[in-house]
């Protein structure tokens, strides 16, 4: 039986055999047509490509139930509801008509590529409105792990840290800017930067603000996800992940929980070994040829750096360390102005609250700004007009947070003492010597 919206997206796939979109629909339109066969060969096509297409997952499985293959199709619908386990339930039959009999709907929006199967419901079905709205697809909206966006921040949102900032300034972000003298001076551009530290003080929005620096999107995975999912598939989720960030380039793709790379391995089933796979692939992505990864920028950031596996931390790979310690008095108080940007506060004497708040992470300055917002707004409420956020609110909740990062430190000071062969803890170490002063 012909099928004249299959036959015209056939003849577009053959001039654009890589419009992966086109082709899930196309197999899609195929299952629905009763032709489970043909259906089967283009969701796997697809499949080739991008291994984790949840759409074309859920098509070659109910291709395959159909053809009475049923351990194929449970092991297709296995693994398009581990990377997509909320697929939304399909729209109840009868919405779609209702909207396009009202007249007045708007031009459907296209499915992202990798929309589950439950979005089918927008898709148009004459060709030519397929094929036009797809035609300038390229940035997949939301990849199936981890999530991927505009930075909207930059360094200058970011308070205090001068040191941190000079440090990435000098090993990030001026060899980026000037790639004809680092090649002079035989600087690689090739590896990855890792940040390190206590929680809270600032690691995820320092790489956001990195990409936000360089004008370039932000793909943020949290590694013990792709790690957790399941064993075995992780090295094909990694790959996957390197090929959406660089379909989005200029894109930094940051790792949080790197020491996951590390840490699981005692906890994981299949042992070490499958560990080793996963760092491998790690090192080869990281390692891809020079074009491939122009314009991807890899960060990592870890609070325990010491649970790494060492392969990682050698020359061009996550080369490069930066350590983001607790804020000092000075950034204490930019990183308090920060949080009470556009509030209304009385005159209020920072400094003084940053006096107070030694030990304090970014997190719980944050924090204390919250609890003295709130404790104003009650009172405004109380009393029936704005009462603006004062020094007592302020003092009141320096003094009700607790620092969070104690715990962090007895841990670091052990490694800092009696695992610092390398000298990798040096900064660390003098940071401890300088507080016990
Ligand atoms: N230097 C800073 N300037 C402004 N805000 C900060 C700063 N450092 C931390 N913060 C605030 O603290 C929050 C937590 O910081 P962030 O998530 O970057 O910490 P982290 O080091 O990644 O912690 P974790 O190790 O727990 O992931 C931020 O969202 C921000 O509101
Ligand atoms: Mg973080």
């Amino acid at each position: 039986m012909t099928h004249p919206v299959i036959d015209a997206l056939l003849v577009a796939l053959t001039a654009d055999p890589a419009n992966h979109a086109v082709r899930a629909h196309v197999a899609r339109l195929l299952t629905e047509a009763g032709r489970p066969e043909e259906a089967l060969t283009h969701a796997t096509a697809v499949l080739a490509a991008v291994p984790d297409h949840v759409e074309a997952l859920r098509i070659a499985a109910d291709a395959a139930r159909t053809l009475g293959d049923d351990p194929k199709a449970a092991s297709y619908a296995r693994l398009a509801d581990a990377l997509d386990p909320m697929d939304p339930p399909v729209a109840p039959a009868g919405t779609t008509a209702a909207t396009a009999s009202a007249g007045t709907a708007p031009t459907p929006v296209p499915a992202p590529a990798d929309a589950p199967h439950g979005a089918a419901a927008a898709i148009p079905d004459t060709a030519d409105e397929i094929l036009e709205q797809w035609s300038d697809s390229e940035p997949v909206a939301e990849p199936a792990l981890g999530t991927l966006g505009q930075a909207g921040v930059t360094l200058a949102d970011v308070g205090g840290l001068a040191s941190v900032k000079k440090r990435l300034d000098q090993s990030f972000l001026t060899p980026l800017r000037n790639p004809e003298l680092s090649r002079e001076f035989g600087k690689s551009l090739r590896g990855g930067l890792l940040l390190w530290g206590p929680p809270g003080c600032g690691k995820t929005f320092i790489a956001r603000a990195l990409a936000g620096e360089l004008g370039a999107s932000f793909y943020e995975i949290g590694l013990s996800d792709v790690l957790d999912m399941w064993i075995g598939s992780s090295e094909r989720n990694l790959r996957s992940i390197f090929e959406t960030a660089r379909r989005n380039r200029p894109c930094v793709l940051f790792f949080d929980e790197m020491d996951a790379l590390g840490q699981k391995r005692s906890n994981l089933r299949a042992g070490g070994s499958a560990m080793r796979g996963v760092v491998n692939q790690m090192l080869s992505e990281l390692d891809g040829a020079s074009t491939e990864n122009d314009g991807l920028f890899v960060l990592g950031a870890s609070n325990h750096p010491w649970d790494i596996d060492s392969a990682l931390l050698r020359p061009g790979r996550f080369d490069r360390t930066v350590l983001v310690l607790p804020p000092d008095v000075e950034s204490r108080e930019s990183i308090l102005r920060l949080h009470l940007r556009g509030r209304p506060t009385e005159r209020l004497d920072l400094v003084k609250v940053a006096r107070a708040t030694d030990g304090m992470s970014g997190a719980d300055l944050a924090l204390v700004c919250e609890q003295a917002t709130e404790s104003a707004m009650e009172e405004s409420m109380a009393s029936g007009r704005v009462v603006p956020i004062t020094q007592r609110h302020l003092q009141e909740a320096a003094k009700s947070v607790r620092p969070s990062i104690g715990e962090w430190m007895e841990t670091a000071k052990n490694y800092a003492m009696y695992g610092n062969e390398a000298g990798a803890y040096d900064e660390l170490a003098a940071y401890l010597k300088k507080r016990r002063r």
